[in-house]
């Protein structure tokens, strides 16, 4: 293995496992047939030219990689309602697999850039055959809504890189405030939805067992 792979590897599996566990949250919520606070789980690990970009940009060393670059291993939880990421955030909390050492509320301080989401930071222990070995990982807890706009905004940030035309800027700047009221209008219809979801999932539930 080259040293890079090495580097990853508990990285790795760090995000394999916490996939795995943090879908597992959403099965538990289905299993009791309660609405799921969490809609879908993705996970990556930051590609190593990125890793070597940002270092370089940031000026942190290889060997300080592991205790100052956090978004190494990153997972994101998309929810339906605004309100769920307080609850999933509240589940993070709690769990004793992790510890959250920080925690960043970019919805209550929305980013400049219009930018919405809750990041937390956790440390993850990983077993590995030297030990235990702790890794910091990064978990982003958004709505579909934000999900959409960070996403088309990332593509465009590329693009651009950062430096926005006006009118792409003022576009940008029309989605966030469109993504905010969507989430506003969900929120306010939420009971609804989740009765349905409740209706529509027990009835599938029914003809699988008939089938
Ligand atoms: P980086 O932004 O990752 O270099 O680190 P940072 O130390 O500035 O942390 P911050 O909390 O600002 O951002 C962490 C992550 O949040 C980023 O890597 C992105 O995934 C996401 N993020 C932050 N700001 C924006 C934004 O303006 N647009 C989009 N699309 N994503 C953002
Ligand atoms: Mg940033």
């Amino acid at each position: 293995m080259n040293q890079w792979d090495q580097f990853l590897s508990p990285y790795k599996q760090a995000v394999d496992e916490l996939k795995i566990k943090l879908k597992g949250l959403r099965k538990q919520y289905e299993v009791e047939d309660n609405a799921s606070p969490i809609e879908f789980v993705t996970g990556r690990v930051k590609p190593m030219t990125s890793i070597i970009d940002k270092a370089n940009k940031r000026q942190i060393s290889f060997d300080r990689l592991h205790e100052e670059m956090y978004d190494i291993a990153g997972l994101r939880l998309m929810c339906q309602f605004v309100d769920d990421i307080d609850i999933v955030v509240n589940l993070l909390r709690q769990r004793k697999d992790f510890r959250v050492v920080e925690e960043r509320d970019y919805i209550s301080n929305t980013k400049q850039s219009g930018y919405r989401s809750f990041h937390v930071i956790i440390e993850y222990p990983i077993e590995t055959l030297s030990g235990e070995k702790k890794i910091l990982a990064e978990i982003q807890i958004r709505t579909l809504a934000m999900n959409f706009w960070a996403t088309i905004e990332h593509t465009l940030r590329y693009k651009y890189d950062g430096d926005y035309p006006p009118e792409i800027q003022h576009r940008l700047e029309r989605a966030a405030e469109a993504a905010y009221l969507l989430d506003e209008e969900m929120s306010e219809i939420k009971e609804e939805i989740q009765e349905a979801q409740k209706y529509y999932s027990k009835k599938r539930a029914k003809k699988h067992n008939n089938d």
